[in-house]
């Protein structure tokens, strides 16, 4: 059981809240310790979403985000205590707070309510194609320039079409922003490289999992996989037993494909849903899982917190989460960041960048992009301890290559519960698809 931390009462100073003199120096002033470093960066997160993007009040957050940004940095070193790595990672959650969706959006009114130097433009652009990504800092200019067009806001709308037009004149003939329900109308998911087999071993995992850690088959068991895709996992559970198992996912046409496979009988076992608002309510839930890397969907650090938050919601107070991630750090993984990286470049799409390790381009079929968010473990632990998960245990285990032979990936299966006595390590030692494991301590 890791041990209760202790949180400061007051984080960000009262006279911060809520008025115009937002300043970040005041904010993280006095931050001792990287997890003091952290909350404040979560209480920097919710301020920031109560600032309307389009007021003046932001234009004035948006400026004394600028300002205080490099004092900000050095406080993130001091709370590093001087370790150049931690460091270097803590500031890089800043700019992941500073240049959230949120905070992308208030400095893109900024940079359309002024004329701005070009330096300053160029800073913000860049931060943000590096924080949520290109694709996804489009999809935000594309909503604020129909808002504008809307509102008759000329000067707002050229300035803003100006910038992009700058932007873009690194390319683009391609289409990279798409929402992932588009893109996954594009492409034949059973291709998509989960294959029976993958499915089989996980399958077989989760079996004995849930079997040691007491959860029971009857319908007094309530069971959800998030992101259940076109359903196999959820199939395969309910054929061995589980009655009460269903799943969700915000394509509509994962969630049809899923009901059409699976004729048990059973007709609520699919349904479509959101892991930012899922449809349970607080505590209903024994299990949890998100499996096949889906949570990689996340846009940014923010959103993968906000889920956590969601799963740590609707689960009782003794229930079980189970996700998977990608290692970012596993040989196999970085070399599949390489060559997305360079064929980003290649491609011209701009955004993924090798320095920034834990962003990239992605594609399933190398004709349609969107983003992946795949943070390091240890910053996972951290975040699930911070939504109120008393016992994170993380496991590195390799799966088997798939049928094409060509995705020997290492996965890393995250599991997390409430009660101390988790058996994790054994019943992986149970699953006999997984063929080598290696404990993260
Ligand atoms: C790589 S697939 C994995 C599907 C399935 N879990 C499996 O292993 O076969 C990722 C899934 O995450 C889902 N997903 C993406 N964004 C989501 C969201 N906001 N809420 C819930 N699921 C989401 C996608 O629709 C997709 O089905």
């Amino acid at each position: 059981m890791n041990p209760k931390r202790e949180r400061p009462s007051v984080l960000i100073p009262e006279s911060v809240k809520g008025s115009s003199s937002f300043n970040l120096f005041d904010i993280f002033q006095g931050a001792e310790t990287e997890m003091d470093f952290f909350d404040r960066l979560q209480e920097t997160r919710q301020l920031l979403n109560t600032f309307d993007s389009s007021s003046d009040e932001a234009n004035g957050v948006a400026r004394a985000i600028l300002a205080s940004f490099p004092y900000t940095i050095d406080i993130a070193r001091q709370a590093s205590q001087n370790i150049e790595s931690r460091a270097k990672y803590l500031s890089w959650e800043l700019r992941h707070t500073l240049f959230s969706s949120k905070g992308s959006e208030i400095m893109l009114g900024y940079l359309s309510s002024q004329d701005i130097q070009e330096d300053e433009s160029k800073f913000v652009l860049r931060n943000i194609i590096h924080t949520i990504g290109l694709p996804n800092l489009l999809n935000l200019c594309r909503e604020l320039l129909t808002e504008y067009k809307k509102e008759g806001q000329d000067k707002k709308y050229q300035r803003l079409e100006n910038i992009l037009r700058n932007l873009l004149l690194l390319d683009s003939s391609k289409e990279v922003f798409r929402e992932l329900g588009d893109l996954y109308d594009v492409i034949d998911f059973d291709k998509y490289p989960v294959t029976d087999k993958t499915i089989e071993s996980r399958v077989n995992w989760l079996n004995s999992y849930l079997q040691e850690n007491g959860v029971g088959r009857e319908k007094s068991w309530k069971i959800v996989d998030v992101g259940c895709g076109t359903g196999d996992t959820v199939a395969r559970l309910a054929e061995s037993g589980y009655e009460n198992i269903e799943g969700i996912d915000p394509v509509e046409k994962h969630i049809q494909t899923a009901q059409e496979k699976l004729q048990d009988g059973t007709e609520e076992r699919f349904k479509v849903g959101d892991w930012k608002n899922l449809p349970y309510d607080d505590e209903s839930l024994d299990v949890v899982m998100c499996m096949g890397r889906s949570l990689t969907h996340t846009e940014d650090w923010g959103e993968l917190y906000r889920v956590f938050r969601e799963f740590r919601r609707v689960l009782k107070k003794d229930g079980l989460l189970i996700i998977d991630m990608p290692d970012p750090n596993s040989p196999g993984y970085k070399e599949y960041m390489e060559y997305y990286a360079k064929l980003a470049v290649k491609l011209d799409l701009g955004a993924s960048n090798p320095e920034y390790q834990w962003y990239i381009v992605d594609s399933p079929d190398e004709e349609h992009f969107y983003n992946r968010y795949t943070p390091e473990f240890e910053v996972i632990k951290k975040m699930l301890n911070m939504v109120g998960f008393s016992n994170a245990e993380i496991e590195r285990v390799t799966v088997i290559p798939n049928e094409k032979g060509s995705q020997n990936w290492d996965i890393t299966a995250v599991a997390v519960e409430i009660p101390a006595n988790l058996q994790m390590i054994d019943s992986l030692k149970r699953g006999e698809q997984f063929v080598k494991k290696e404990n993260i301590k």
